[in-house]
């Protein structure tokens, strides 16, 4: 487990009397330009950007030419700098210019969820050790406020269960071939082009993205760190006009869904999986881009967050809470990690499944089913329903990624 911060002893991360927090920020994407646009929005705000870093300099952008810089040493050698915001696409670049700046002792806000998935342990220790904030709001779940609750609301509470829609873009893309039978690759690029998809959507529609945030969700839940290698991400990409029909039949909907559950008291699984999603589910009303995420916990029971999860604005809102956050010398605690839980995480876990498959798949050689409920065979459309090992899907998940194979949980 990486050294914890104190919060009582950290360095504050810049010293605002009467003066504004200057950011340096990388990446003029969506979420950049959302954040510029929201900063010149929100009047009175004692925020402003010092230097705006991108990578490509023949890009066109909506700003005069002379607000950018191209190398990132045009922040990192501002002394005006108190923060650093960074909002680029590439992972490892991302980790790179928040490593750098988190051993300069100083703050910063990301977005990057593959990212910061990937370094959780590396992100927490440079904190403990540097002394400057690291805030992530706009990682997970968009505009919802998840992390801050599960840092501040839930402290002395217990969860059992975190469950969500934790992508825009599935969810978006389910929400329009439902209602409107609309064709998934049309779909697929109205969810790119209003800015909700990642620029690799794979990363979406294979459930890769929301697997990410699942990570992040449950270091701060439960306190334990995950390896997104680790958790099984099955996504949509295989969704046929079939499966949609099979969930209208039933009375269900097809959403995406990340869930972290205790199994036990000291067990955890955790996995991404397309589930039918009956009607009195708090889930069924997310459409569109929104996501929801429902928190179960010993003494509040359940509760459901719902907001946007995908877009410009919404996404720079959460940014932007982040920053006025750092005003006030606000830090993540991890404190589910320091109340040392002791959860480990569980491999094998039973999942009541539908599994459609094409015509002739050797599926079954390759995952076992039990307690077969249902088979229907009608040459293009054979389904059947029963029980999978979560420890089978793992093992065999580049194969039901490659193949006409669609599996969600009942
Ligand atoms: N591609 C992501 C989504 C963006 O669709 O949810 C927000 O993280």
């Amino acid at each position: 487990m990486p050294t914890l911060i104190n919060p009582q002893t950290a360095a504050p991360v810049a010293s605002l009397t009467g003066k504004k927090l200057n950011i340096g920020l990388y990446g003029f994407g969506c979420v950049g330009q959302g954040l510029y646009g929201v900063l010149n929005d929100t009047p009175g705000i004692r925020v402003g950007i010092g230097q705006i870093v991108v990578k490509n300099p023949n890009k066109r952008r909506n700003l005069p030419a002379h607000q950018f810089a191209f190398s990132p040493d045009a922040i990192r050698n501002n002394p005006s700098i108190d923060a650093v915001v960074e909002l680029i696409d590439h992972a490892d670049d991302a980790f790179e210019i928040v490593q750098q700046a988190l051993r300069k002792g100083q703050s910063v806000v990301s977005a990057n969820k593959k990212m910061i998935a990937e370094h959780l342990p590396e992100l927490v220790a440079l904190q403990a050790e540097h002394g400057g904030a690291f805030l992530y709001e706009a990682s997970c779940a968009g505009s919802i406020p998840i992390i801050r609750n599960l840092e501040e609301y839930y402290d002395n509470d217990f969860i059992d269960r975190l469950q969500g829609i934790l992508n825009g873009t599935c969810n978006y893309i389910l929400t329009r071939m439902f209602q409107e039978g609309a064709d998934f690759n049309t779909v697929l690029t109205d969810a790119q082009r209003l800015g909700f998809a990642e620029s690799d959507p794979t990363l979406d529609i294979d459930g890769f993205d929301p697997k990410y945030k699942l990570c992040i969700l449950t270091l701060h839940a439960f306190g334990l760190f995950r390896k997104p290698e680790e958790v099984l991400n099955l996504g949509i990409r295989q969704v046929t006009a079939h499966d949609l029909q099979f969930a209208r039949e039933k009375g269900y909907k097809l959403q995406l869904v990340a869930t972290s559950q205790k199994v036990n008291q000291n067990q955890l699984v955790s996995y991404v999986l397309p589930h039918f999603i009956p009607e009195k589910h708090l889930l069924y009303n997310v459409s569109q881009e929104y996501n929801g995420v429902i928190v179960q916990t010993a003494f509040a029971e359940q509760q459901f967050f719902m907001g946007k999860g995908a877009g410009g604005y919404p996404t720079a809102s959460a940014v932007l809470s982040d920053i006025a956050a750092l005003t006030y010398n606000y830090r993540y605690e991890y404190k589910k990690v320091y109340q040392q839980l002791k959860l480990e995480a569980l491999a094998q876990y039973p999942l009541h499944v539908y599994i459609r498959y094409g015509h002739g798949s050797p599926i079954f050689e390759r995952l076992p089913v039990h307690n077969l409920e249902a088979r229907y065979e009608a040459g293009d459309f054979n389904y059947v329903i029963g029980t999978v090992d979560l420890q089978d899907l793992h093992r065999e998940q580049a194969w039901l990624r490659q193949n006409d194979v669609f599996i969600a949980v009942l």
